[in-house]
């Protein structure tokens, strides 16, 4: 059994900057933990898993030392795979087929890199080899009517889980099961991305050859060149559970996924969430140990403090993201708010972010990625991010907008983007 994480590459990173300019998005703490460490530390706990692959177009440099680390921490084979162009959900698997191959695993595991969830891998597995004929089952979830067609959805026989008809995105409500972005695949599954690959017409337009449409040969989408035509063959099949998920696109759904995250990990790992410090903690809280906090503080809820933080008295922070090596002064106010690394927030200031706060209890993201503008050009509500080494005089008020990196703010803004 092997497990394969997809995590892309920076062009898939556009709706997560600024903070992608600091920290390659699989990277980002959610809940204290790299995005992708909650997928290897679930892929980890399965007794029988041989190695985990990460697929995506990162340079390898900016993975090294968390490989590095997270190799350590859970005794388990982990390699990065470097895409050179970004080959699509499927293209990356079938180009490093033999790699996935080697060892002759009976399946193995793909998981999109940008989800948060308790990942039921276990659940997934027993599910699936009961399944003779599978050649991959898709974990899925309930979502409501309209936010549905915002995902891969699925029309399943319910008695048996098989896969009657799948469309990615559809422009109309089809079903409200989503694929999760979680998968179990047979080695069997090569031959028939291999289908796709060699079925293409000719005459097709590809990067290589001139004015194409801008993919590589090579890129393959699993969704809608895979999915779609295995549903209804027998072949695919699909667990439903109705459990906390959520998916990181945008700042507004990081907080949202930090949200479930922490109260999966506070149930996992109690200890990380212990009282050693001795500020006032409303609900779930991640502090890293090495941070240091005013007694006067108020944290909470869902809120995550990196290595290094200082808090000084009388702030206070909810659903909220405190990147490493920060420093928030005296009596100011965060809210629906991520900031950056080496950052400095004076005193008496108030950073809020206006993004509706979901429903707590819908099992997924109801975070709509609206665009930053609105037609009349201005600012949809949004989380405030505050890029990484900016400084914000004392106070200052910033409201619902987004500061690149590296700015010295003076003066208060309101819906604007402070490039
Ligand atoms: N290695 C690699 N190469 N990874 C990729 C590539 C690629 O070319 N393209 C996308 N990925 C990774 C992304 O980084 C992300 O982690 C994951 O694959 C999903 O890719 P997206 O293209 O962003 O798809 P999506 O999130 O809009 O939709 C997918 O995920 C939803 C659940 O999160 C689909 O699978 C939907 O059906 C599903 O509901």
């Amino acid at each position: 059994l092997k497990a394969v994480i997809l995590v892309g590459g920076d062009n898939k990173g556009t709706r997560f900057r600024p903070l992608s300019l600091d920290i390659p998005k699989p990277l980002f703490p959610i809940a204290g933990l790299p995005i992708i460490e909650h997928h290897i530390h679930a892929c980890s706990a399965m007794s029988n898993l041989e190695e985990i692959l990460i697929i995506g177009s990162y340079h390898i440099n900016e993975m090294i030392t968390f490989l590095n680390e997270v190799k350590t921490k859970y005794h388990v084979t982990i390699r990065y795979l470097q895409e050179f162009v970004e080959l699509g959900t499927a293209g990356g698997i079938y180009h490093f087929r033999d790699q996935i191959r080697a060892g002759n695993p009976e399946c193995f595991f793909v998981l999109n890199g940008d989800v948060c969830a308790d990942f039921p891998l276990q659940q997934l597995y027993d599910f699936h080899i009961t399944k003779k004929d599978a050649l991959i089952s898709i974990l899925s979830t309930e979502a409501d009517r309209v936010e549905s067609v915002n995902y891969g959805c699925i029309v399943t026989d319910k008695g048996t889980g098989e896969v009657t008809h799948y469309v990615e995105k559809p422009s109309s409500y089809v079903s409200p099961l989503i694929n999760c972005g979680v998968y179990l695949a047979n080695i069997e599954i090569f031959p028939q991305i291999a289908t796709v690959f060699y079925s293409r017409p000719k005459n097709e337009n590809f990067s290589g050859n001139g004015s194409g449409n801008g993919k590589d040969q090579g890129h393959i989408q699993l969704e809608q060149e895979v999915l779609t035509p295995l549903a209804g063959s027998g072949k695919l099949y699909t667990l439903t559970l109705n459990m906390k998920w959520a998916q990181v696109k945008n700042a507004a759904s990081a907080i949202y996924a930090n949200r479930q995250a922490l109260e999966l990990r506070r149930k996992s790992h109690p200890e990380k969430f212990s009282d050693q410090f001795n500020c006032t903690i409303i609900g779930n809280v991640f502090i890293h140990p090495t941070a240091q906090i005013s007694e006067t503080a108020v944290l909470g809820p869902n809120v995550s403090i990196g290595k290094g933080v200082i808090i000084a008295a009388g702030v206070r922070i909810r659903e909220s993201i405190i990147l490493d090596d920060t420093f928030i002064d005296e009596h100011t106010l965060i809210i629906h708010s991520i900031i950056g690394r080496k950052t400095k927030v004076g005193k008496w200031s108030r950073i809020e972010g206006t993004a509706v706060d979901p429903d707590p209890n819908k099992p997924f993201a109801k975070i709509k990625n609206l665009p930053l503008f609105n037609t009349e050009g201005k600012m949809n509500p949004s989380t405030t991010i505050l890029g990484h080494n900016s400084s914000v005089a004392s106070e200052i008020i910033l409201l619902n907008s987004i500061v690149l990196p590296s700015k010295e703010l003076g003066r208060s803004f309101k819906n604007e983007i402070i490039l």
